[in-house]
């Protein structure tokens, strides 16, 4: 258990995730902090009062600043602002990076050994420029989007198949969007090869889906995105850094070299544990899924353009 974990913006995912991490207790103190002046107070205070019925003794305080986040060891950051109607992908990159940048300043003064987890989009871009404002090492900035995605392309498989979502061992790599590279080859069934379970039309439609995962549940929600499985996901990476599990899990991390890719972050299976992350797992790919990954890792430099730090 870690004595303390912040996690910034308040709103859907950082609101769930704080509760999440309370509930299996990987901190005795989780600080929620936005910038809307009783929201993270009130939500925080609702949660605590769950504490005696879900029966965990995690302390969950709000706060509009960082005095209560000071020494935190690890900070999640979902902070940002969805995408409204006429803002383009650009306007969307430069106000999220503004506010991911004021974030990252008070996370290096107040929280100067944490690692950090980003959730805020896109992605790749905001973890990027975290770590460039934080100045912390590429062990500690990691983001939270292979999970997520993997998570979909699991519980899709699992569906079609009707088995448990628990024997699908999978990985999708690359940029969080919808170039994303679901690895079918890597994809398998209690150790059965996928593509002896389904056929190859089957797994395109999957993959597809997958890559939509985020799109489909925004067409359902209409005014918002999605929160339970990123939040289920963010939850998954501080546990295995809190509880030093060493789990191979694909994250965005910062390239240098690896996969031929440097000076980006892009997702690739890390190895999770106390330092953060601890190592960067090369395996091999099929030409198509190399070419999947440069193309997806183009995007995300093409969306770094928009960004002055
Ligand atoms: N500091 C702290 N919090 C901030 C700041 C800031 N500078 N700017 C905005 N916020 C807060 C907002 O007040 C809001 O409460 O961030 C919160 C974002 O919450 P939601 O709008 O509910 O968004 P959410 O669904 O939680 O998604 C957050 O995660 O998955 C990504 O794409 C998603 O970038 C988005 C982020």
């Amino acid at each position: 258990m870690l004595s303390k974990i912040t996690v910034v913006g308040a709103g859907n995912v950082g609101a769930t995730t704080a509760q999440r991490l309370a509930e299996k207790e990987l901190a005795r103190t989780v600080v929620l902090v936005d910038v809307i002046e009783g929201v993270p107070q009130g939500k925080a205070l609702d949660q605590y009062e769950s504490a005696p019925i879900e029966g965990f003794d995690t302390r969950i305080i709000g706060a509009n600043d960082y005095g209560p986040a000071a020494g935190s060891e690890l900070v999640v950051v979902t902070a940002g602002i969805a995408r409204k109607p006429g803002m383009s992908r650009d306007d969307l990159v430069r106000t999220n990076a503004d506010i991911v940048k004021q974030v990252s300043q008070q996370i290096k003064q107040n929280c100067p050994k944490a690692i950090v987890v980003v959730v805020s989009n896109p992605l790749d871009v905001m973890c990027w420029v975290t770590k460039q404002v934080t100045g912390f090492s590429r062990e500690r900035v990691i983001g939270m989007a292979g999970v997520l995605d993997t998570a979909r392309y699991r519980a899709f498989l699992a569906e079609a198949l009707d088995v448990s979502v628990r024997d699908i061992q999978a990985m999708v790599l690359g940029g969080h969007g919808d170039t994303m590279v679901p690895l079918v080859s890597y994809t398998t069934v209690s150790g059965i090869p996928v593509t002896q379970l389904l056929d190859k039309a089957k797994l395109d439609k999957i993959v597809d889906r997958t890559r939509n995962g985020g799109a489909e549940i925004v067409a359902f929600l209409k005014t918002g995105s999605a929160y339970y499985a990123p939040s289920s996901a963010v939850v998954q990476m501080v546990e295995s850094i809190v509880l030093d599990q060493k789990r191979l899990l694909p994250c965005a991390a910062w390239l240098q070299g690896e996969y031929g890719l440097s000076g980006m972050y892009c997702g690739v299976p890390c190895k999770l544990g106390k330092n953060g992350l601890e190592k960067i797992i090369e395996v091999e790919l099929t030409a198509d899924e190399k070419s999947a990954l440069k193309k997806s890792a183009d995007g995300v430099t093409q969306t770094m353009a928009a960004v002055t730090l």
